[in-house]
């Protein structure tokens, strides 16, 4: 496991940084929802990103916890916990019950150059961490069918995954006396 890897919650200078390591070393589409219209590092797609996580994190009324992910002193990514507001979404598409307040979702996003090299699953298990000790009971994890890293992090945890036409999900239980 590595042990250079760390969380830390984004402020305005770690936004900063994040954007610099998105722009260098993903595609916007890895790391927030799509711009309408817009391909590639656009000046639109810089602005977006940082409205998206200003109005997500770091307004007054946040609704969602986001995390730089540190590798060293190197911000090579971005993690983040969002409480699930009603039973939708992965929620629906895992045919399970998501009770508002004690579930959240979570996503994850590391620059090309630090991937396949064990930072992901390090991200994983210290956002579960984390979501268990903020008093979450659930972690919900959906992705693309085709995202083999992210399914290989699943199953690591001996989680099982739930394939959807669209979609593959998970629920991570945290509750006492589970292996996650
Ligand atoms: C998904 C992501 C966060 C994984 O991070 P990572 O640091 O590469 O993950 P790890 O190095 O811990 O690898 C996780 C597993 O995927 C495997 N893996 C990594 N890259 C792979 C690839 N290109 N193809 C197949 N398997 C791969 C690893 O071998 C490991 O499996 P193992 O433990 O069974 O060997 C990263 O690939 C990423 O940011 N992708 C783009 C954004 C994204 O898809 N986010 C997830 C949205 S839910």
């Amino acid at each position: 496991m590595r042990t250079d890897v760390t969380l830390r919650p984004l402020d305005p200078d770690l936004l900063d940084a994040l954007l610099r390591t998105a722009v260098a070393d993903a595609d916007p589409r890895e790391v927030m929802p799509p711009v309408p219209g817009s391909t590639g590092w656009t000046a639109g797609a810089r602005e977006a990103f940082l409205r998206f996580h200003r109005s997500r994190s770091l307004s007054a009324e946040p609704v969602e916890a986001t995390f730089a992910v540190l590798v060293g002193p190197e911000v090579a990514g971005a993690a983040r916990l969002c409480p699930a507001a009603a039973p939708a979404g992965p929620a629906a598409a895992s045919g399970r019950t998501v009770e508002a307040g004690r579930t959240a979702e979570a996503g994850v996003w590391i620059g090309r150059g630090h991937r396949g090299a064990g930072v992901g699953g390090a991200v994983l298990r210290q956002l579960l961490d984390r979501a268990r000790a903020d008093g979450f009971e659930a972690v919900l994890i959906s992705t693309r069918p085709d995202n083999t890293p992210v399914h290989r992090l699943i199953t690591a945890l001996g989680v099982a995954l739930v394939h959807g036409p669209d979609a593959v999900t998970a629920r991570v239980d945290l509750t006492p006396g589970r292996p996650a």
